[in-house]
């Protein structure tokens, strides 16, 4: 795996489910049934036991202030918590419209964008002539939930290696669009983990070189860097924005969106599960947009700003290097020792992303997300003494 997501093996079960219930032969008889290439795939593991300080999953490290926690436990307290969610999110729809400056029926609203990645692959999965499977495309790396959610789906995946500066490779690109035919190309700009943005022109050429495919463009850091994308979607009609509230500071609500052309739109509803988003999320969401905006905008400012200060601090530590990040964290070489590193955090109360040997372009890397200055610090101290 190589994104923002803990690596992790085992069989996809839970610890501790006993299964005799199937008479021991239940599991041999039903596996038959599972989804072609479901084996190969492995279930995420999070860490047994979460470390104090938490900078492995680009969450921001700041919890809201006590104003607005009291005007989201008001509004939590009145929820209809019998009834059904609404299906549409309206009011949520709506204040997302405003804040992406589009109109309502171009949004389709997801548990995380995640499940909007997993609506947009459910949706456009027909096989091209002459093919068993749709295909998926990607660079390598880039964040894992586009591979693993087309496996899922049973869908094919092309990875196009990112160039040596982890840049994209345009003309790579070409060559692998015009031999794979994809349906989806998946870019996500800043890029997890690498943490840079990609340049608009090279976007632009990949999107011009797949007029048949939809390319979508995934804003998950964009407000921590790169430029918007609102332009090059407005332009070309095969261009597809996705955004979520899980980096700005929101990640427990799981609420993400894709904005897409109206007939997608319709599309991808016939697929959405009705009621997909939690009342509560979508509540609070919708303050969070609204009367509570500024402080998400300032945590955005402080974490901007943390991040100069940080990578300066990396840059003074001998054995790490930093990589220029446009998001909101940092891919550092450290060498071979790497998985020992991040052990050796983690033992000290320092949780960090480390990559493993499946990805030989990151196994002598690890990735900090920004935290407070006070974590980012014990963090630098600990690099520094080991
Ligand atoms: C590039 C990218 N896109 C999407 C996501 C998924 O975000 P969420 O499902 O929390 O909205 C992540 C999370 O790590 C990510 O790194």
């Amino acid at each position: 795996m190589s994104d923002g997501r803990p690596a992790g093996v085992n069989d996809g079960r839970p610890a501790g489910v006993n299964d005799d219930r199937l008479g021991g032969h239940g599991m041999d008889r039903l596996r038959g049934l599972l989804r072609p290439g479901l084996e190969a795939l492995h279930a995420y593991e999070t860490p047994a036991a979460p470390a104090a300080i938490r900078l492995d999953a680009n969450e921001s490290p700041w919890p809201l202030p006590a104003e607005a926690r009291a005007r989201v436990q008001a509004a939590l307290a009145t929820l209809p918590l019998h009834r059904y969610p609404d299906p549409r999110a309206t009011e949520l729809r709506h204040a997302l419209a405003a804040h992406t400056g589009t109109s309502p029926e171009r949004l389709v609203l997801g548990v995380g964008s995640d499940e909007v990645i997993q609506i947009l692959q459910t949706a456009l999965a027909r096989p091209r002539p002459g093919h068993a499977r749709a295909v998926v495309m990607v660079p390598d790396p880039t964040f894992s939930m586009y591979g693993i959610i087309a496996q899922g789906q049973g869908l094919d995946v092309v990875r196009v290696p990112l160039d040596a500066h982890f840049q994209l490779d345009v003309a790579a690109f070409e060559r692998a669009i015009a031999l794979h035919r994809p349906n989806l190309i998946f870019l996500a700009t800043p890029n997890n983990p690498t943490g840079n943005a990609f340049d608009v022109d090279s976007l632009t050429s990949i999107v011009r070189a797949a007029p048949d495919a939809v390319v979508v463009l995934d804003e998950a850091y964009g407000a921590f860097g790169g430029r918007p994308l609102a332009a090059l979607a407005d332009a070309h009609d095969n261009v597809v924005l996705l955004g979520t509230l899980s980096k700005i500071g929101l990640a427990s609500l799981r609420v993400g969106w894709a904005r897409v052309p109206s007939w997608l739109a319709l599309e991808l509803e016939k697929v959405r599960l009705t009621y997909n988003l939690p009342l509560p999320s979508q509540v609070v969401a919708t303050l969070a947009l609204g009367p509570l905006w500024p402080v998400f905008a300032g945590h955005v400012e402080a974490i901007v700003a943390e991040r100069a200060r940080f990578i300066a601090a990396l840059r003074g530590i001998p054995g790490v290097h930093p990589l220029p990040t446009d998001a909101n964290f940092v891919l550092c070489h450290v060498g071979e020792r790497a998985p020992s590193l991040a052990a050796a955090l983690h033992a000290g109360g320092i949780q960090v992303r480390a990559f493993g040997a499946g990805h030989p372009r990151l196994a002598q890397h690890l990735r900090f997300t920004v935290g407070t200055p006070a974590e980012d610090d014990a963090l630098l101290g600990a690099l520094a003494r080991a």
